[in-house]
Order: structure tokens, then sequence, then C-alpha cells
């Protein structure tokens, strides 16, 4: 067995990589380490929660002298650091969290690996999870490569922009088999509700305002969740150390575009009449820093490593707004207690 150290494994992206390798690997046993914070859920992983090669581990990477003892006792020969505070918005009213769990969580991570690993890196891989957003803004023509310079506007960019330099100071420091990824926007199932896609499927299922930023009129680049963790797989597995590989969907919408297919598709899901759904639309304040436009170039991946998205986007919405309308339970469990006092400040004072 080897052991493979999950971070973030409760959360959005990183339940849909704990699933996919316990599911795909018997070979391997799958910890997976997460403080379970507002978007930590142990619901995402219930299905193989009782699987043999998989243990889940409560913790905080910014504890040191835990993460420390953890590589320890586990020995991990692979780890794949998906833990971070994620949303732009929360970063915006509380940097300094970001900077902790981001940057200071995942340097402990790099300085336990190199303790155990202590220098013999054969068979091992730390395998460093980041955002197209590091990249910073586009204008309308062109898109993120993996020679973009980084140009981080957010304090949650800036935070990822932080932890891929040291990911990458530490392969070329002290020799640590790094891989680095830099994603575009995510949708799917187990997307925590205050992101994009399901707040607004959560706002129209409950009739509630649909706030958009702005106009609406910046552009992301919008990936299945579950072709994400394709890549993950691939990468971790084939991709080059030292090397970064960009990953997206060419699917890039424009905010208000995208709001408008949602409120169709689920007028029509809801038995709802047509236009019912964008009469929700309210224009509020826009975000600071509000970057216009991402837009991923992933043929270095698809070249060298065969990866391609799988789902067309409007299969995806489709599979993505039925999951949500099935998972009533998850969903209003998400959103009670914390939850409402964080859309509270985020959104009644706008
Ligand atoms: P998420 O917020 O849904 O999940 C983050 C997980 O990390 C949660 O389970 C949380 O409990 C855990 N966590 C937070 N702080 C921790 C700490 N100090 N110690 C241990 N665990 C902690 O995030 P996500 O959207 O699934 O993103 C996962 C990773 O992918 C992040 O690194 C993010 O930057 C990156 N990413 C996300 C997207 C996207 O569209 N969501 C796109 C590209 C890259
Ligand atoms: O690009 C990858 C990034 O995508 C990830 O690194 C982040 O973790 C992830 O949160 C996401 O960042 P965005 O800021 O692009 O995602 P978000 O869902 O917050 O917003 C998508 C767009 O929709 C953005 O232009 C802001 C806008 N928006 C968002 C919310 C929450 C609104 O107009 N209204 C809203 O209420």
């Amino acid at each position: 067995m080897k052991n493979i150290l999950i971070t973030g494994g409760a959360g959005f992206i990183g339940s849909h990589v704990v699933r996919l390798f316990v599911n795909k690997y018997p070979g391997y046993h799958i910890f997976n380490l997460d403080k379970l914070t507002y978007a930590g859920n142990l619901a995402n992983l219930r299905d193989i929660e009782d699987k043999p090669n998989y243990t889940f581990i409560k913790g905080d990477i910014v504890d040191g002298s835990f993460v420390q003892q953890l590589f320890a006792e586990h020995r991990f020969e692979g780890v794949i650091h998906l833990a971070a505070e994620s949303h732009v918005d929360r970063s915006i009213a509380n940097p300094l969290e970001f900077v902790m769990t981001n940057v200071v969580g995942t340097v402990n991570l790099l300085n336990a690996a190199r303790n155990l690993w202590n220098g013999n890196f054969e068979g091992r891989r730390f395998y460093h999870i980041s955002t197209d957003e590091v990249y910073g803004s586009l204008g309308n023509k062109g898109l993120f490569t993996e020679d973009t310079a980084y140009d981080p506007h957010s304090p949650y960019s800036a935070s990822k922009a932080g932890s891929d330099h040291f990911v990458r100071a530490y392969h070329d420091t002290f020799g640590i088999p790094v891989v680095v990824s830099n994603c575009s926007n995510n949708y799917g199932s187990y997307q925590f509700p205050e992101k994009l896609i399901p707040l607004f499927i959560n706002n129209i299922r409950n009739k509630k305002p649909l706030p958009v930023y702005g106009k609406g009129e910046n552009i992301r680049d919008w990936l299945w969740v579950e072709d994400h963790a394709r890549a993950i797989d691939v990468i971790y597995h084939d991709g080059i150390t030292g090397e970064t590989y960009n990953i997206g969907g060419h699917n890039e919408w424009k905010n208000i575009d995208l709001i408008k297919v949602m409120c169709r598709v689920m007028d029509r899901k809801l038995g709802r009449s047509e236009g019912e759904s964008e009469k929700l639309i309210t224009y509020v304040k826009d975000r600071a820093g509000h970057d216009l436009r991402y837009a991923i170039d992933s043929s270095k991946l698809q070249r060298e490593l065969g990866w391609k998205p799988s789902l067309q986007f409007e299969e995806g919405i489709e599979k993505t707004i039925d999951w949500y309308l099935a998972n009533e339970e998850w969903l209003s469990n998400v959103t009670s207690g914390d939850y409402l006092r964080y859309y509270e400040s985020q959104y009644v004072k706008r």
C-alpha cells in the first residue's frame, strides 16, 4: 500500500479527487486531511467513507508540528494539496486567514515532506493545486499559458500565487519533486453555495434576488469538476517533475449570459413560465478588484498528457442543476447557521 495524503478532501474539488482515487486505486491508502471549515463537509464523501483504503483526519495545515507528526506517522509517499481558503469575496473581508492557510499551510506541508523524504525522492511527489487567478486578468483577447507572468489582484489570488512560488522554490532549492497545476473555474456537485453557480441555483429555486456584480460582463472559463479531478489524476501520475500544467475547459461565458442560461434551464425544470427567473436578476455593487476575464490555454496538458474535457457545458450545467435539485437536504444543511450570517454580511448590506 502507498500512503497518499490529500488535503482539503472534504471540500468541493477535493471530495471529487478523493472519490476518484479511493475507487480507482485500491493499492493506495488515501488519507484525507481537512480542518472542516465552513467549506468542508464530510457528507460530500458519504459513499466512500467506509472503504478500507480511506481514512479521514481532522486537522489544520497551519499547525506545523501537527503536520510534521502526521507525516512521520503515516510516511506519505505522495501529497495532493487542495486545502485552501478559496472564496475571493471572503479574502476581501479577511485577507490574513488566506495568508495563514494558503501560504503558511502550504509551507508547513512542504517542510514536512522535506523532513520525511530527506533527500530520497524516488517514487515521491508533491502536487500543488492552484488556480488561473494567479495570472491576473485578460483583456478581450488571448489566453493564459504556463508562461504568463503572475499578476494577482485579490488577496485570495495573491495568497495562491505566494504558495505557488514557495512550491517552486522548494523544488529549486531543496529538490522536492513538485508538480503544479493552475485550473479555471470549476462547477458541478458539492460546491458550496457561496460561489456563483450553486448560489444562483439555490436563489432561483427559492425565488430570491440574483446578485450580479457590476454589469455582469466579467468572463470566466468553466470546467466540470469531474474533468478537473481526472486531470489531477493524469498530472499526479504522468506529469513531469518541476512542470506546471494549465487546466481549462475552453468554455468562456460572460456572467450575465451564463446566468440567463441557468434561469431558462431552471424555469423549464421547475415548471415555471419562461422568463420568470430572469426577473430575479439584480445588479449590485461590483466586487473590488474584480478581474475582467479568465481563459486558459490547456494545450500543453492535452498534447503532452492526453487529457481533454469530457463534457460539453450545456450537458454539464443540466447535470449540475439536476444534482442540486435532487439533493435538497445537502443544500439545506449547508445553507443554515453560519451561512445565513455570511449571506447577510455579504449581500444584504450591498
Ligand atoms: P473549497 O473551499 O470547497 O474546499 C477547501 C477545503 O479545504 C475545505 O474542505 C476546507 O475545510 C479545507 N481547509 C481550509 N482551510 C484548511 C486548513 N487550514 N487546514 C486543513 N483544511 C483546510 O475549495 P475548492 O473550490 O474545492 O478548491 C480546492 C482547491 O482548488 C483550492 O486550493 C483552490 O485554490 C483550487 N482551485 C479551485 C477552483 C474552483 O473553481 N473552485 C479552481 C481552480 C483551483
Ligand atoms: O478561476 C478559478 C477560481 O474560480 C478559483 O480559484 C476560486 O477558488 C473560485 O472561487 C473561482 O473564483 P471566481 O471569483 O471566479 O468565482 P465566483 O463563483 O466567486 O464568481 C464567478 C463570477 O461571478 C465572478 O466574475 C464574480 C461573479 N459573481 C459571483 C458571485 C458569488 C456575481 O456576479 N455574483 C455573486 O454573487
